[in-house]
């Protein structure tokens, strides 16, 4: 896996330097404003990031974790789009804010020929300047396409309704791929996975996370949201901001959906995804794995069998599965099992 992390460090130190450093304490505050803005606590400020302490504290917290979950996602892309992606393409950060998504793409070795950023808040364009340079359009709504690659990277929720999006998709090349990432809340989840499934039903393809069911399964059970739980390494100023106000980030939480008309997707390169944790307990481990069609197979294996069936012991959320063997019931020595 990519991890931006030095790279993000230099820039911020770049950033820093240019914008004059900051003390913690009113990151921190500001931070705190934030959190309880996404998390429902207090109301959105419309056109929050045009206050320059909030815009400020972004850049710092949320920017390198957003950031990180994008280059994952760029990550798994490459493994089914390789050479689409290594092109030099024409892209579009929508809602970028800081510019959160365009500078993932480019610290990931991403090339673009055409860059446009596009947010309501004119301050936000100003603060991706100065992280990513005048490389870019500035555009306050999207401006026509084609594009080969539109991210939308913690927008929709603040759209409300992912049907104002879809005008979006209208200009994206039939290649092309629109990333869209989404905080992991049940709701933000739940509401993307109905989404993807008109979607589908309109002739859109799911590249991932799916593996190309045409109905995502998990709607049937409502104590169940597909988000991604990944493991990395967050910059030392992040955790000090999250020991100072009692979180934790030792994961990379969110939801995503890449979704394209004609492009490789994820669906030829494994059999299943893990969608739930590995549960161990009593001698079994268990999982919720999503396949090509059906329902979520619950699959459980014993302990016992730990030796023939390892890379299913070693998984985790997230990861992609290649089975031999018949599907539905328990795992056993005589499947045969290869973590992709
Ligand atoms: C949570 S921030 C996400 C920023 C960045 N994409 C990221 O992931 O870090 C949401 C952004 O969406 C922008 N936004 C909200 N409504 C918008 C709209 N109708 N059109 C364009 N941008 C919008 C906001 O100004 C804000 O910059």
């Amino acid at each position: 896996m990519t991890d931006l992390v030095p790279a993000l460090k230099e820039l911020m130190a770049t950033y820093r330097r240019a914008r004059g450093g900051r003390h913690i304490s009113d990151t921190i505050e500001a931070v705190t404003v934030l959190s309880d803005m996404f998390l429902g606590r207090r109301p959105t400020q419309p056109g929050y990031l045009s206050k320059q302490h909030l815009r400020r504290a972004y850049v710092e917290y949320y920017l390198p974790l957003n950031a990180c979950k994008v280059a994952r996602i760029l990550d798994e892309m490459a493994r089914y789009a390789g050479p689409f992606l290594r092109g030099t393409l024409r892209v579009l950060d929508y809602g970028c804010g800081p510019g959160t998504a365009a500078l993932a793409f480019r610290l990931w070795g991403g090339r673009a020929s055409r860059l446009v950023l596009a947010d309501v808040v004119e301050e936000a364009l100003d603060e991706a300047e100065a992280l990513l340079g005048p490389t870019f359009e500035r555009a306050a709504e999207a401006p026509p396409g084609p594009f080969d690659v539109i991210f939308a990277s913690n927008v929709l929720v603040e759209l409300g309704d992912a049907g104002r999006f879809e005008p979006l998709l209208e200009r994206l090349d039939p290649r092309g791929y629109a990333v869209v990432v989404e905080p992991p809340t049940a709701e933000c989840a739940r509401r993307l996975m109905e989404w993807r499934d008109r979607l589908v039903e309109r002739g859109w393809r799911v590249a991932a996370p799916c593996l190309g069911i045409a109905r995502c399964p998990m709607r049937a059970m409502p104590d169940l949201w597909c988000h991604q739980d990944a493991g990395w390494s967050p910059p030392g100023w992040v955790n000090e901001i999250d020991d100072r106000i009692g979180r934790v980030h030792e994961t990379l939480k969110y939801s995503y959906l890449v979704l394209t008309r004609e492009g490789a997707t994820l669906a030829e390169g494994a059999d299943w995804r893990l969608v739930s944790n590995l549960h161990r307990s009593k001698g079994r481990a268990w999982a919720h794995l999503c396949g090509h069609e059906g329902d979520l197979w619950k699959a459980q294996a014993l302990t016992r069998d730990r030796e023939e069936l390892r890379d299913f012991f070693r998984c985790d959320r997230g990861d992609l599965l290649r089975v031999q063997g018949p599907a539905g019931g328990r795992l056993g020595p005589d499947h045969r099992i290869r973590r992709e």
